[in-house]
């Protein structure tokens, strides 16, 4: 299942906020760097780390990647709704983050990392170093300058988030020395096919979007289900219904969903399988509709969710 940097920090956050690494996070290990796509390398690369040198700068020099948030899994769309009226609107926050990483490739000597505390630790030292070479941040900040959004704004209503930088500093406390976030916050306002194309400094990406039309009758009858005691999904996906499961509240978020097409989502909600085939077996999660209209309805509510980065926020929020 693909993961997001928001929904990973999160757990970070909530879980083990700068705790020592005694908690649940074996399957967590060195995320921050791993979903990176390089777009510049250090001239000296593949250069043999020197043992002696005590400035972990010199020995890992900066490699300038992005990590393109709230992006499909390679080749697949992504799903989106409108409804005309809708209180919700149908959005995605599509953060970009440019960053300065250290530059392990083809380097003897670089670190192992027990768990994601001990890549943190590593990285707030390394940060430190980074910001004295001047050239670099500056490189940094022109890169982060040429980053574009392409966009049919017949289709989107595109505009600038600024993302608080104490909850970000929050998540990742080298952030402002090594990175430069570019959020926006994307509307549907019409159904059909459309494409968004991130471009940075000669590269670009090009993401398909399905939107797709509900009604507020769906969305209404879909909440109705939700929120039903018995039959319902809010006593696990409402905000804190699962104590350390709050993975379960930003799973239903517009863009995680976005993942699924329609006929995938009810697959899961329905018969907890994944679009891969893999069944969900951690808790009951087979889920009976009277009608094939009931189950749309929900799909019309789950895609109607705010986005991961308004959740995380509030929960952010919440916890100070
Ligand atoms: C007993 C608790 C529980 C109930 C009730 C429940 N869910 Fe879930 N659901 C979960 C958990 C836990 C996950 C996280 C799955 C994982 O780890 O991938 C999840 C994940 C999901 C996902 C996302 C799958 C993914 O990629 O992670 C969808 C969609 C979903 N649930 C829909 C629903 C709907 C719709 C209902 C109500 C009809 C519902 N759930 C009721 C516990 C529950």
């Amino acid at each position: 299942m693909q993961r997001y940097l928001w929904s990973t920090a999160l757990a970070s956050v909530l879980s083990s906020a700068c705790q020592p690494p005694t908690v649940t996070m074996e399957k967590r290990d060195s995320q921050v760097l791993s979903r990176a796509i390089v777009i510049e390398r250090s001239e000296s690369s593949g250069a043999d780390a020197n043992p002696q040198v005590d400035n972990i700068y010199q020995k890992f020099p900066a490699k300038f990647v992005v990590f393109p948030e709230n992006r499909p899994v390679p080749g697949n769309p992504y799903y989106f709704g409108v409804a005309a009226g809708s209180e919700q609107p149908y959005q995605i926050v599509a953060p970009y983050y440019i960053a300065a990483v250290p530059d392990f490739d083809n380097r003897i000597g670089a670190p192992v990392f027990q768990n994601r505390y001990d890549e943190e630790q590593f990285l707030i030292k390394w940060s430190e170093e980074f910001v004295q070479d001047t050239v670099k941040v500056k490189r940094l900040d022109e890169l982060a300058k040429s980053f574009r959004w392409q966009i049919d704004s017949n289709f989107v209503r595109d505009e600038e988030v600024v993302i608080q930088p104490e909850l970000l500093a929050n998540i990742q406390p080298y952030y402002k020395k090594t990175q430069r976030v570019l959020a926006r916050r994307f509307t549907f306002l019409a159904p059909g096919h459309t494409q968004l194309m991130p471009r940075l400094d000669g590269t670009e990406d090009t993401i398909p979007l399905v939107i797709q039309e509900y009604t507020l009758a769906q969305i209404e009858a879909g909440k109705a289900r939700y929120f039903d005691p018995t039959t319902g999904c809010a006593k696990c996906h409402a905000k804190g219904a699962l104590p350390n499961l709050e993975d379960a509240y930003t799973r239903h978020s517009s863009d995680y969903l976005a993942n699924y097409s329609d006929a995938q989502l009810i697959e899961f909600f329905k018969n907890a399988t994944f679009p891969s085939g893999e069944v969900f077996e951690a808790v009951d999660h087979v889920h009976a509709f009277a009608t094939p209209e009931d189950e749309q309805a929900m799909v019309a509510y789950l895609r109607n969710q705010k986005p991961s980065y308004d959740k995380i926020v509030e929960l952010l929020l919440d916890k100070k």
